[in-house]
């Protein structure tokens, strides 16, 4: 039984997601951060060019004969000059009357420092300076308001924010690249440990050796153990069932002998019937127990496969030989054509069981006096078993593999139902399959490919 796994979402979307929605924040707080950090430093140029106008207009505001006389420095607003032509306005006042200069030119208190106001309809930076200037009789404060016009500076910052959104994009690109293979790499070891693990057979327990990243040490260390514990409980009971089934067979063989020799002391027709009845239970039985007993011998031995070099054409003449005396007796006859350079490796015992359950099948269900033929090709190494019988009835085909499966032509024959599924183990065991179908003249054709 194996239950749904819920989803929680994709691990590598998360991950790429939160890498690149931290990236996308971090781009549009950089924009921020740096725009903010451009408009400071080009205003403070801005900034110190006019405080340096204002000084340089007062510093050539004189009192002469107790009149203010202003040397207008041209270069005081010269220094403002901008590429984007921006408008300069300045105003120079006598104690508070003005002297010359833009009227109405909002005046900042002197120790306000920078500001922007409006003046004109257009936005406008300004500064403000004052001094007193003392004459022999009299004293005065002259002040001077220069005011600059801020084009220049919207259009460097509309370049610089150009600029830091350009290279915010880059920088959130680059991002989004980086997260797509850090969390491919950060996901691959898990990628990797569940096609090794999916791609095992279903007998293959083995613990996962290769190294894993030390956060799935511990998700690999439980698997590894889940395995081991699985392991080991299979063996257990496959050990259980071949002594079971040894216990079972040995008093089952008595049991037989004792009603053979009845059966030949009894006259009365009814418990002859019986003891034959009796004597079938008993085969039925044996034969369960031996298949249970191979089945479990065929399971181990498939855990721990030999490696041999097996030459497939005596296998099957020494099985033709240990099967001879049933088939004499049904008057079968073997056709072999076997390639005798065909090698296997593997374990020639399972193979040999393999092979025996399906001519064992074909002498049982094939009729007296008919012919088996076997084939051993090579390229892939193949064994092609054929009988002349009804073949396999053609809509249980696909489930005569399973375990305790009958056909409905098995009515009246001794057997167990397993003799299939230890053949199609044992090649899958060996890395091959086996395919069952019916030949061109009707009988039933097993094929063992490897
Ligand atoms: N050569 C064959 N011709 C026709 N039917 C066959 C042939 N071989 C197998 N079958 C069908 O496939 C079924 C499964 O075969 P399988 O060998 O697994 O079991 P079994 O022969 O019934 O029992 P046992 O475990 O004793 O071999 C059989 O019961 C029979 O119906
Ligand atoms: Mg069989």
């Amino acid at each position: 039984m194996t239950g749904k796994v819920r989803s929680l979402g994709s691990l590598r979307n998360r991950l790429a997601l939160t890498l690149i929605g931290g990236a996308a924040v971090l781009a549009v707080l950089l924009y921020f951060v740096v725009r903010s950090y451009a408009v400071q430093i080009a205003q403070q140029g801005q900034d110190s060019i006019l405080r340096a106008s204002v000084t340089s207009i007062l510093d050539a505001a004189v009192l002469r004969d107790g009149q203010l006389e202003v040397d207008f420095p041209y270069a005081s607003l010269a220094m403002l000059g901008t590429d984007s032509d921006d408008r300069v306005f300045y105003a120079i006042y006598q104690d508070d009357v003005l002297v010359s200069g833009y009227d109405g030119l909002p005046v900042a208190a002197s120790d306000s420092g920078m500001v922007t106001v409006t003046f004109d309809g257009v936005e406008v930076r300004t500064t403000t300076a004052s001094r007193l200037l003392a004459g022999a009789q009299s004293r005065t404060r002259v002040t001077v308001t220069v005011a600059q016009t801020q084009d220049l500076l919207a259009v460097t910052l509309s370049a610089i924010s150009r600029n830091i959104a350009l290279f915010g994009a880059g920088f959130f690109v680059l991002v989004m690249l980086l997260a797509v293979l850090a969390t491919s790499s950060a996901i691959g070891p898990l990628a990797r440990l569940t096609t090794s693990v999916a791609r095992r057979g279903p007998q293959d327990l083995r613990p996962v050796v290769s190294p894993v990243p030390s956060e799935m040490v511990p998700l690999v260390s439980s698997l590894n153990t889940l395995m081991a514990r699985l392991g080991q409980s299979l063996n257990r009971s496959e050990d259980f069932i071949a002594e079971a089934a040894h216990r079972v067979r040995t008093p089952l063989a008595t049991v037989r002998s004792h009603a053979e020799t009845t059966l030949q002391r009894v006259d009365r027709e009814e418990n002859r019937q019986a003891l034959r009845s009796m004597i079938r239970a008993i085969d039925e039985s044996s034969r369960a127990a031996g298949q249970l007993l191979d089945h479990a011998m065929i399971t181990f031995r498939a855990d721990h496969l030999d490696q041999q070099d097996i030459p497939l054409a005596a296998l099957v003449e020494n099985l033709i030989m240990r099967l001879g005396p049933v088939a004499d007796m049904r008057d079968v006859e073997f056709r072999t054509a076997l390639d005798p350079d065909v090698t296997l490796k593997g374990d020639p015992i399972l193979l040999h069981n393999a092979l025996r359950n399906v001519v064992d099948n074909a002498l049982k269900y094939a009729p007296r006096e008919s012919v088996i033929e076997i084939d051993i090709t090579a390229n892939p190494p193949c064994v092609v078993i054929r009988d002349h019988g009804p073949g396999f009835p053609v809509d249980q085909i696909s489930n005569l593999s399973d375990r305790f499966t009958r056909g409905r032509n098995a009515e009246g024959i001794i057997g167990s139902g397993l003799g299939l599924t230890i053949a199609q183990e044992v090649a899958t065991a060996h890395g091959g399959q086996m395919t069952l179908g019916t030949h061109s003249k009707g009988g039933a054709c097993v094929t063992f490919s490897f």
